[in-house]
């Protein structure tokens, strides 16, 4: 894989997969890396003073039209390539979730960022995603290789598995992400991309809490071999981070 746009790289997921990629053997030629408030990324602007393939892009997601500059700086890195992989990571999740306690501003913001940012961004990035599709010289196979779109979800996302209820802003938002992801999945297939929705684990990261049982480290370990073995038959799916399938 040549080039991959990771989204909310300042902590979490987002961080421990950027630190994992520049460490492979062969390593993405251009990792970009969004975050919010580069001052305050200092893990990830360190890593970038090292590693000449991270490129950091300022950018708050919910600011839809500046993604323009996105588009702008990732087309100067990969010219005719196109871009392999975009990773949707950067999500949140609020505190009072049960019926009597969910405030509608908690809903709104966290369905767009969860929601209609993964949406608008895969929107903005396609001409680049499926130059990379179109330069892959097998044009039988899905992988990321070639061009994928990874959403990262959850497993509270899933309605069959819903058996706490609760957790409404976020439940309602991964879901919807997931159904994003399968309209994406048909409506990309002919375009050779591959779309699937990934649930990290229980993770400890600022989101997931010190009680979670799964480090960054195992969790993007996991993933990023779970990437790696996405195929056609993955796509349009709801995938764990070892590569177990969930269920809507
Ligand atoms: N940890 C878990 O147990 C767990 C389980 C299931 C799914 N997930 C999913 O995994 C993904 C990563 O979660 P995490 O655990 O790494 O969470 P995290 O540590 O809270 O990190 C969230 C990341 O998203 C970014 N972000 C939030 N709002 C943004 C916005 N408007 N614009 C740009 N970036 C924004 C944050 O940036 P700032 O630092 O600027 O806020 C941060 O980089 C999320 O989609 C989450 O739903 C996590």
């Amino acid at each position: 894989m040549k080039s991959i746009l990771i989204t909310g790289c300042n902590r979490g997921l987002g961080l421990g997969l950027v630190k994992q990629l520049v460490k492979l053997s062969q390593p993405p030629e251009n990792i970009f890396a969004t975050c919010r408030d580069a001052k305050k990324a200092t893990e990830l602007t360190e890593l970038a003073k090292k590693s000449k393939n991270i490129h950091i892009i300022e950018i708050d997601l919910v600011n839809t039209k500046d993604y323009d500059k996105i588009i702008q700086i990732v087309s100067e890195k990969v010219g005719n390539a196109g871009l392999n992989i975009l990773f949707n990571n950067a999500g949140i999740s609020t505190k009072f979730t049960r019926l009597g306690l969910v405030k509608e501003e908690q809903l709104t913001e966290t369905f767009f960022v969860n929601t209609v940012v993964p949406i608008l961004l895969t929107k903005a990035l396609l001409p680049l995603l499926k130059a990379a599709s179109n330069n892959f010289v097998d044009k039988s196979k899905m992988n990321i290789n070639r061009a994928a779109i990874i959403n990262m979800s959850s497993s509270l996302g899933s309605i069959t598995d819903n058996t706490m209820g609760g957790f409404y802003p976020y439940r309602c938002s991964k879901a919807a992400l997931n159904a994003a992801t399968k309209s994406m999945s048909v409506d990309l297939k002919e375009d050779g991309i591959l779309v699937t929705c990934l649930h990290p684990g229980w993770v400890q990261t600022d989101m997931g809490g010190s009680n979670a049982p799964m480090n960054v480290d195992t969790s993007v370990t996991n993933i990023l071999n779970t990437l790696n073995s996405l195929t056609e038959n993955h796509t349009g799916c709801f995938i764990q981070h070892d590569g177990k399938f969930l269920p809507w």
